[in-house]
Order: structure tokens, then sequence, then C-alpha cells
């Protein structure tokens, strides 16, 4: 029997399509959707999950909010404690899944040079003497960044404060500290960098002219961010290859020409999550 399975087996047969049959577990802590199951009985059935599961904590499916991506109102159905730890190649980051939010769909992309192939072309710097990382969170992309380039100083941005508080402890318990860590809105920086990694999605074009402005010149920036299949010219899931020429255009209307491109995952229905590594003009 597969985990589901098993679960359903312990659960009233009425009750069995309305049970999540995907979740996440990050650490030790399991968020799934609970939405259609009776209020009355989400607590028992989380109970039944977190044993089958073997987490300590189970909480309802949220969005996250507002320009700090924080989650929305957390729903604790079973356990109380929301601060886990998560390993990712080679590393590892405390979390409060309450305060901070953290995209299971990106593991493989936070790696720099420890992990695929792809990832690791994108993450190739030629001796960077500073890195700076504008939307560090947790240290997601920071830590592996710091660890990769040892003998590079990284600088690690993030104007969540709760964020920062992570940031410096999983810095601590990886050992790292070829790293500054500052709590500010990214563009009050006034650094200049050799790379500028830019981890954010919704509207991280606006942040390209202080990205330019703040390189060093053949500078490199590393940029996430979302848009839609139908703008990026992929008319079905195969469709996918070559940087998309609207894409480049607008990179150049913004001082960068684009050197590689890819897909991270896809991004609701219609858009999908991609990240490029764009030269300074
Ligand atoms: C969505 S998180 C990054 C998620 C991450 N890419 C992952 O793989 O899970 C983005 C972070 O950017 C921070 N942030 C948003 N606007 C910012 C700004 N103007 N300056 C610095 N940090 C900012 C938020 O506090 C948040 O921690």
């Amino acid at each position: 029997m597969n985990p589901f399975e098993r679960i359903k087996s312990k659960i009233r047969t009425e009750l069995e399509d309305k049970l999540p049959k995907k979740w996440k577990k990050i650490g030790d802590i399991l968020v799934a959707d609970f939405y259609l199951v009776p209020s009355e009985d989400q607590a028992k059935i989380a109970e039944i999950y977190a044993n089958e599961l073997n987490v300590k904590t189970v909480i309802q499916k949220n969005k996250v909010n507002g320009e700090l991506r924080k989650p929305k109102n957390t729903v604790l159905l079973y356990g109380n404690d929301t601060i886990t730890k998560i390993s990712e190649y080679g590393l590892t980051y405390n979390i409060d899944l309450s305060e901070i939010m953290w995209s299971p769909g990106n593991t493989g992309w936070r790696s720099a040079l420890a992990g695929p192939e792809k990832v690791s072309e994108l993450y190739s710097f030629d001796n960077p003497e500073t890195i700076i990382d504008y939307f560090a969170g947790i240290g997601y992309f920071s830590l592996q960044m710091a660890k990769s380039y040892s003998q590079s100083k990284i600088i690690a941005i993030d104007k969540n404060p709760k964020s920062i508080e992570y940031l410096k402890i999983n810095a601590k318990e990886n050992n790292i500290d070829n790293i500054e860590i500052i709590n500010d809105d990214c563009r009050n920086i006034q650094t200049k960098a050799d790379v500028i990694h830019l981890g954010y999605i919704g509207n991280t074009e606006d942040f390209l002219q202080h990205t330019h402005t703040s390189l060093k010149s053949n500078g490199i920036a590393i940029f996430h961010e979302a848009y839609r299949n139908s703008w990026l010219g992929f008319k079905s899931r195969s469709d996918w290859g070559g940087v998309p020429d609207n894409f480049s255009e607008l990179m150049n209307s913004k001082g960068f020409s684009v050197e590689k491109f890819e897909r991270v995952k896809f991004y609701g229905p219609s858009k999908s999550h991609i990240i490029a590594r764009l030269k300074k003009n």
C-alpha cells in the first residue's frame, strides 16, 4: 500500500474523496489542503496524516502575502511547532514556516555549483570578488553561493527581519563565514558587485535598474521571474529551448544581454518561472 492508501484505510469511506492526495513535506512538517474535509474532522484526519507520514506538525496549505512573501494566517491542524530544518545539497536551513515561505518546487535550482549541470552552468562565475543576493530570505541561494565561492565575499540582503534572524542562524550552523548579512531594502545597498542575484518573483524587473548601476562592468545578474507562456512564445509544455525573443528584447532595453535561459517550473496554469543569466552591456 502506498502512503495515501494507508491513510485512506484509516478514515471513514464517505470522506475519501475529500482527502488531500498531494502534500508537501518540508523538513518534518506537512503542508496540505484540508479545505474539503469537514472542519470537525480536520484535526483527527491531520493526526492520521502526521502519524503515517512521520511529521510533527500539519499546516493547512495557504498563500503567501505581500512584498515580504509571508505566509497568510497559518492554520495548524496538528501539532504546534512550525520551526523545522531542511537539508539541501550539503547545507541545512532552519525555517519557521509560519513566518517565511519555502518553495519545494525550486529544489535543485538553489544548488549553485553543488547540483545539476544546467544549474552549475548558470552559477559559474570567474573569480568574483563580491556577490550580492538581493532577496536572500533564510539563505536559500546565498549560503550555497558562499560555499561554492569560498574566496568571494557574499552580501546577503533581506527586508524581512525574521528571515535575517534565520539567515544568521543558518550561516553559523553551516560554518559559512564569507558572508555579510544586511537587513534592508536591497535598493539601499550601494556596494558594487561582480554578480547580483535576484531570487524573487513578481516585479523583479523593477530591481534591474539598481542592479545595472550596482554591477561592475561586464557584471552578471541571475534573474528569476514568472512570465506568461504565450509571451514567452511557448504553446505547449514541450515547446522549450533557446531564449525567447520578447525576453531578449526586454532585457536589452534594460541594458543586459541574455547569456542563458532556463525554465525552473510551471507557475500556475499559464505561466512559467524562469531563470536567466544576464550580462551588463
Ligand atoms: C520569495 S522569497 C525567495 C524565495 C526563494 N526564491 C525560494 O527558493 O524559496 C523573497 C524574499 O525577498 C525579500 N524581499 C522582498 N522585497 C525586498 C526588497 N526590496 N529588498 C530586500 N529583500 C526583499 C522578502 O522578504 C523574501 O524573504
